[in-house]
């Protein structure tokens, strides 16, 4: 098991208090002696298999250009600066999912994956804003990033089918990156970030379900336990003078009656469980044979390690404990919360654990589950 033992050096309440979601924050030297966990050699790898998303950004012949993976070894030949961005490095490589934990302060289910930058010099995507925030941690090399302003969806973009970048960006404050540290930005914020040297950045972004995402979940559910034999009601309604007016006190009526509907809706809040671990990626060919690991749980399993791309999540329900898995939920008595917990916290048990975690059936019955969805490895 890998275990890097990187520390990140920063206040956590106070970055919660004052900056989380609200105002960008430079932490220099964020990590002691950090020693990024991918090369560009192995970056460019990656970016020439097929299941791994990549794309090279270039500004050439005056425009902004992108191409996507899988690349040929020839497309890193490039007389003009780029970048190559490799999606998802956290899913291939246990060392970049280490980095993950830096940010052990925030629900894990809000992180998305860790992006990793190659760029050369001069290399950059553009002045844009992303809808998530991220932490940009430096690794090799030295990269300018310049901050601006808020954006929403009605700030002026350049006219380009693929890539938004931003059609005015003034800076407001601009800082120089050196390995180890990290330029947290959040969401909706305009950047821009330069290579000054040839560089490599770890993006730790992170996830938010849009509001109307939420509601049209919660709406799905909604529907489902609602009965459909209940009707609007006006029982005692007083005498009209003008047949054709909605009153404001048929509103109010219309309005309790809906509020009454949801709260005596059974498990009205599993839909954002599922939302929020929903996978963005699919599963890794070779991650899990299913068949094989539940075959392994019937036997005389030691360990358990979860895909590196299951989404794992977990809350509280009556007496009950509500899993949420990729998109997925079922309950279980609470006696699986301290495997559970352990999962979660380190995607893995140990022949320690995994013995007491086989001593209790609820917590058997999670594996078996966990392993029907092809998320956990058990050997
Ligand atoms: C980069 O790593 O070059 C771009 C990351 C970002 O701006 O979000
Ligand atoms: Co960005």
């Amino acid at each position: 098991m890998i275990s890097c033992n990187w520390k990140l050096n920063l206040n956590k309440s106070e970055f919660l208090a004052e900056y989380w979601q609200s105002k960008a924050l430079l932490i220099r030297g964020a990590i002691s002696e950090f020693e990024p966990p991918v090369s560009s050699h192995e970056l460019a790898g990656m970016a020439l298999e097929e299941q791994v998303e990549s794309r090279i950004v270039e500004y050439r012949d005056n425009v902004w250009q992108v191409h996507y993976g899988p690349f040929h070894s020839r497309a890193f030949d490039r007389d003009q600066p780029w970048t190559l961005l490799v999606q998802a490095v956290d899913h291939y490589l246990p060392a970049v999912a280490e980095l993950r934990k830096l940010i052990d302060f925030i629900p894990e289910w809000r992180i998305d994956d860790i992006m990793v930058s190659y760029a050369v010099e001069g290399g950059s995507v553009g002045p844009h804003f992303d809808n998530y925030d991220v932490f940009l941690l430096q690794g090799s090399g030295e990269r300018l990033w310049q901050l601006g302003k808020f954006c929403d969806d009605t700030t002026a973009l350049l006219q380009h089918d693929e890539l938004r970048i931003l059609d005015t960006f003034d800076a407001t404050e601009e800082h120089l990156l050196h390995c180890g540290d990290i330029l947290y930005v959040p969401a909706g914020m305009a950047h821009w970030g330069i290579a000054q040297t040839e560089c490599t950045t770890f993006s730790i972004g992170f996830r938010a379900p849009r509001v109307s995402d939420m509601v049209s979940r919660w709406a799905d559910h909604l529907l489902e336990t609602l009965k459909s034999d209940a009707f609007y009601r006006d029982i005692k309604r007083a005498p009209v003078t003008r047949p054709g007016e909605i009153q404001q006190a048929d509103l109010d009526r219309a309005a309790a009656q809906l509020r009454a509907a949801i709260d005596t809706t059974d498990g009205r809040n599993v839909w954002f469980g599922e939302l929020v671990t929903e996978p963005h990626y699919a599963l890794l060919q070779d991650e899990v044979d299913a068949a094989h690991t539940l075959a392994a749980l019937k036997g005389d399993p030691k360990t358990a390690e979860l895909a590196p791309t299951a989404k794992l999540a977990w809350q509280h329900d009556a007496k009950c404990i509500l899993v949420f898995v990729n998109g997925e939920s079922q309950k279980f008595d609470s006696s699986v919360l301290p495997s559970l917990l352990i999962l979660c916290d380190n995607r893995h048990l140990t022949v320690t654990q995994m013995k007491t975690a086989l001593g209790d059936n609820a917590t058997v019955a999670l594996l078996g589950y966990l392993a029907e969805r092809g998320v956990i490895c058990i050997a």
